[in-house]
């Protein structure tokens, strides 16, 4: 699939078939992830594939009140993005500007790359923020110097959602200098 078309076309997912999603095919998908651009090439992100149902499940509850929470519990495939702290936006050791960590740029990066690759190969994802991901490291044992910052169900669609309305050009295209149209 050409690129643009992907993404015009990827819609997130939250409706699932149980059909099985197969290694080959998911090594693929975080090719891609692994080929996106990171601060200094430094490359924060571990991706944690989790196809056990009883630890989706609890993932599931993390998500709480969540348009989302189905699609973790019950896509044959969810992927968490996991981000090491202290190497995206930092040199030797020291903070290069006045944002902070990286960290949630490089992984949102790898992980858009993720879910047009998936796209592509006719996946369904959708990304998941809004969860306790403090619940979701603890389960997932992620060590100390690294967080969660988001999961994607990933399987076959059960569903062809409308496309969300975007805001045009003329709103958010500025000329030569901030408000300039
Ligand atoms: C950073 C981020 C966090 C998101 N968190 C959630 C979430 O917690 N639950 C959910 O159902 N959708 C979540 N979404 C999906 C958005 O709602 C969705 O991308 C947006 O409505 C546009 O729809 P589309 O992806 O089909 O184009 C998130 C998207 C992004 C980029």
């Amino acid at each position: 699939m050409e690129v643009i078309e992907a993404i015009k076309t990827r819609r997130s997912i939250r409706r699932y078939k149980t059909t099985r999603v197969n290694n080959k095919t998911i090594e693929l998908i975080l090719e891609a992830a692994r080929w996106a651009p990171s601060w200094s090439n430094t490359q924060c992100w571990k991706f944690v594939v989790v196809r056990d149902s009883h630890i989706k499940a609890k993932l599931a509850d993390t998500l709480g009140e969540n348009p989302a929470t189905d699609a973790i519990r019950s896509a044959p495939v969810v992927i968490v993005a996991c981000a090491e702290l202290g190497k995206a936006g930092y040199k030797q050791g020291e903070l290069t500007t006045d944002k902070g960590d990286w960290y949630m740029f490089d992984v949102a990066l790898a992980m858009q790359n993720l879910v047009l690759a998936a796209h592509s190969l006719g996946l369904g994802t959708v990304h998941v923020g809004r969860f306790d991901a403090k619940k979701a490291e603890g389960i997932l044992e992620v060590p100390q110097g690294f967080r969660v910052v988001k999961m994607t169900p990933l399987g076959y669609p059960d569903q062809e959602p409308k496309p969300r309305p975007r805001n045009e050009l003329s709103e958010i295209v500025f000329n030569n200098k901030y408000g300039i149209k």
